[in-house]
């Protein structure tokens, strides 16, 4: 019985241009590569959870052309039920136009058929929605959705985590649907409207999140690994695993990925942000956001530095 996921949320094509330095305003500079990869915040956690053995369902929309067909086929490719994306005329499938320099990203993101995936088409997947055991949601879909998406898979009584990424603030009804929030530092400082740079900032912070509604807060640190904080217990803290970077796009997404099948396998909250850090880990070895999610198998050869 393999742990079942269904991931409500977006999909891209990352366009990413590798250049040795980022251009200056005015500046034109010759690229070294160009790479079409499969991205997007959503389909990156399915591919995350289904190549560590989810069994995983992806919910959400892509637009009529062939970087939609091909987003499909990468997912399909991973075993991902995919009937639930639906294709939107006369809309172009999301993308982001990724410029990579040494391990640095700068990324713009052209939501495109994402902003198409409203809360009526998850209304109506409610009885795909109630098959599975966690119900994994981020924010390139519209607020609305993914609000409804929190709230329809609360009733269900499904274990529901939010990855709240891009950062924006949420309604008070969304976050008292949430069991898991997955802030980094900067997310967390503008759901909290608390300044998040040192360590004691942190806690008051995760504290103040708590108290808005989700019963655990999940706080990615980078470098500095993670923290977790469940309601009426201390913070505790997972260093990050030291790897050679080579592309650091869809980090987090691994790291959802990761803490959504870890959860779903049964595994407690401790061990699943470990093993979230190493998917995690691994995932920035390798090129590209999807293209770079872990096996098991690839867990066991991880080049710790
Ligand atoms: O989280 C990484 C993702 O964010 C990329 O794959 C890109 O598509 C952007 O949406
Ligand atoms: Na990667």
């Amino acid at each position: 019985n393999k742990p079942r996921i269904v991931v409500i949320g977006s999909l891209n094509m990352d366009i990413v241009v590798e250049t040795s330095r980022f251009p200056r305003v005015g500046e034109t500079l010759t690229g070294e590569h160009v790479h079409f990869i499969p991205g997007g915040k959503g389909a990156n956690q399915a591919v995350a959870a289904a190549r560590l053995g989810g069994q995983t369902t992806m919910i959400g929309s892509i637009g009529d052309d062939m970087f939609g067909q091909s987003l499909l086929q990468y997912l399909n490719e991973d075993a991902i039920v995919t009937d639930y994306i639906k294709q939107v005329p006369d809309k172009p499938t999301g993308i982001a136009s990724i410029m990579l320099a040494e391990s640095d990203n700068r990324i713009v993101v052209v939501p495109g058929a994402n902003a198409c995936c409203l809360p009526e088409h998850i209304q109506a997947l409610e009885s795909v929605i109630a098959e599975h055991d966690i119900v994994l949601v981020q924010l390139e879909i519209p607020l609305e959705t993914a609000s409804a998406a929190c709230i329809l898979a609360k009733k269900l009584g499904k274990i529901v985590i939010l990855n709240p990424a891009p950062a924006q603030k949420l309604p008070a009804n969304m976050l008292q649907s949430v069991d898991y929030i997955t802030p980094n530092r900067l997310e967390l400082a503008t759901l909290t409207g608390i300044e998040t740079a040192g360590d004691e900032q942190l806690q008051s912070a995760m504290e103040a999140l708590l108290d808005m509604g989700p019963s655990c807060v999940v706080t990615t640190l980078g470098e500095e690994g993670s923290a977790f904080l469940r309601k009426g217990e201390t913070i505790v803290k997972i260093p990050a695993y030291r790897v050679p970077v080579v592309d650091t796009t869809g980090a987090g997404d691994a790291y959802n990925g990761g803490l959504a099948y870890a959860l779903a396998a049964g595994s407690s909250l401790s061990e699943a942000v470990q093993f979230a850090s190493k998917v995690s880990a691994m995932s920035v070895t390798k090129l590209g956001a999807q293209a770079g999610m872990p096996t098991q198998d690839d867990l066991t050869r991880l080049p710790i530095q």
